[in-house]
């Protein structure tokens, strides 16, 4: 899947280009690992935070780790800032120029370098595509459980930086628990081999953790040992029909007591999204007869081939009908079925894009919060901004919504997205009242960077700059994402 459109550079005020330095970068990665032409920079310059980027310096593409650090110790000679980038399917920004970095995109990358079944590990490089790696462990027999709707584009190296989170952390966690070993390239250029697939290795930091989440801003993660699971032949989904969200959540504990850790996934749609998916998509049908206003879409695995848990799935769904806790459910009778009901769920994504304007909210909350939020929020945007439309949906087993904003019809983008400053404004504030997050997984970038200020704790602050600062004195890492330099706070 490409980044949606590519945007017209902003701010072309170039660094003074060291002719030294680009002479440096052709000689390490010949015509085809570097990219300084502007017209050729154009597929470098989107992701789908819908940011206009800076004019980079320019792209540099390198082959290996080697070339990596090669190419960051002349950076770190030259004081030139850089922005490592994977498959720049990000929704903050983080990857994206914001004018005169080297972009250090690690496509070239992409080699899976081992699997090992007996210690059920395996060895990628950053830049192969999360799809590459599940395809791989699935062809050796194993699975790699990092599951989202850009796999078909997102990099390893992208969704350790922005520790990922997907459809299936209720089961297996974050990209960060998939995580063994680790190989960075630090600000100055040197190589930090982390490269170790134990379980248990107690010696000091787990120096790795520092980088996985870190958006690029403390070193370029060039490759990964990554955890494997066992397969999971038995599985069964269900498009249930609830009253609400708090049904929702009432459901998702009255399952969690019956088939526990078999629940892979635990996805919240609202009525509204799936009126713009079917909008948008042709083949897309309503899986159930009557329309409602809340719908889970749930899937349950095991490693035991004979388990019958489709099965399982009737006898519980039945009794959670009984219950009242569900008005409604089908279960896919089919592999194709399955992807019917996923594919209304993943193609939310592209339909809000087709829309227009859309401002969103990638929040967490204590799952006993998620109905009140909901409430309030929804409360202040209808008498906020007229005809605004509000899109819910998500990993509300992880207590993770994405509550996103369309432009009412027939307003224009500018004014709505003006108005709509004012309000997200509000949406954090009540997030952060209900003791949520405002961001569950997808970063800060730079969208969101200038939150971090309002949101940690003054020692939280300190202790993350004095580590900013430790790895990156000279503030080359991906600056003004994440952690903005103090000097570059708003007022
Ligand atoms: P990029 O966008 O290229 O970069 C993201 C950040 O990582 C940037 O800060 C960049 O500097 C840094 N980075 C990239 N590579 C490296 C590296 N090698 N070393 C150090 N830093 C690096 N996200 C979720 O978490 N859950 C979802 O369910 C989800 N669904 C999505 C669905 C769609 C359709 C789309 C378009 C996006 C979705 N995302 C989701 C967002 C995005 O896919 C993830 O954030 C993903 O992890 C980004 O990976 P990427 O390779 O595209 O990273
Ligand atoms: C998703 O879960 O689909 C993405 O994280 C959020 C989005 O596409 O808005
Ligand atoms: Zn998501």
């Amino acid at each position: 899947m490409l980044p949606p459109h590519t945007m017209p550079f902003h701010n072309p005020a170039l660094f003074a280009r060291n002719e030294t330095m680009m002479r440096s970068l052709r000689d390490l990665l010949g015509s085809y690992g570097l990219i300084d032409q502007p017209d050729q920079m154009s597929g470098y310059a989107a992701d789908w935070s819908g940011v206009s980027p800076g004019l980079p310096l320019a792209v540099a593409r390198p082959a290996s780790t080697a070339e990596v650090s090669a190419v960051v110790r002349l950076c770190a000679e030259h004081g030139v800032p850089v922005v490592p980038q994977g498959g720049m399917t990000g929704m903050a920004g983080g990857a994206m120029s914001l004018g005169g970095e080297l972009l250090l995109n690690l496509s070239r990358m992409n080699r899976v370098v081992d699997v090992d079944l007996l210690n059920q590990t395996m060895t990628v490089e950053a830049g192969c595509v999360l799809q590459q790696v599940k395809d791989a462990a699935a062809a050796a027999g194993a699975y790699f459980p990092l599951a989202l709707g850009a796999q078909g584009s997102c990099q390893i190296g992208g969704n350790l930086s922005t520790n990922a989170g997907g459809v299936n952390v209720l089961r297996y966690g974050n990209a960060r628990s998939a995580v063994l070993g680790l190989e960075v390239v630090l600000a100055d250029g040197e190589v930090l081999n982390l490269m170790r697939g134990l379980r248990k290795d107690n010696t000091g930091y787990d120096l790795k953790q520092m980088f996985i989440g870190a958006e690029g801003t403390l070193g370029v993660i060039t490759r990964a040992v990554l955890q494997l699971y066992p397969m999971t032949p038995a599985s069964s989904t269900a498009w249930i029909a609830v009253d609400s969200p708090s049904a929702a959540v009432e459901l998702l504990r009255h399952l969690r007591a019956r088939v526990g850790e078999r629940i892979s996934s635990f996805e919240l749609i609202s009525r509204p999204m799936l009126e713009l998916v079917l909008a948008h998509h042709q083949q897309g049908r309503d899986p159930l007869t009557e329309p409602h206003p809340w719908y889970v879409l749930t899937e349950w695995s095991d490693s035991m081939a004979s388990l019958d848990l489709r099965a399982q799935m009737e006898h519980v769904l039945g009794e959670a009908l009984e219950a009242g806790l569900v008005r409604d459910a089908t279960i896919a009778e089919s592999l194709a079925q399955v992807g019917q009901f996923w594919s209304l769920r993943e193609r939310v994504t592209e339909a809000q894009r087709a829309e227009g304007a859309i401002v969103k909210h990638d929040i967490a909350l204590p799952l006993s919060k998620v109905a009140r939020f909901l409430d309030d929020a929804g409360a202040f945007i209808a008498a906020t901004l007229a005809g605004a439309r509000v899109i819910v949906f998500g990993h509300v087993g992880d207590g993770n919504l994405h509550y996103n904003v369309l432009q009412p019809r027939g307003a224009a983008a500018k004014d709505f997205e003006l108005a709509m400053k004012a309000v997200s404004r509000r949406v954090y504030e009540m997030v952060s009242e209900l003791g949520g997050s405002i961001s569950a997984e997808h970063g800060l970038g730079q969208l969101k960077a200038q939150q971090v200020f309002a949101l940690k704790s003054r020692t939280e602050l300190r202790v993350m700059q004095a580590l900013k600062r430790a790895l990156d004195p000279q503030d080359l890492m991906n600056r003004g994402k994440l952690l903005p330099h103090p000097t570059e706070r708003n007022p």
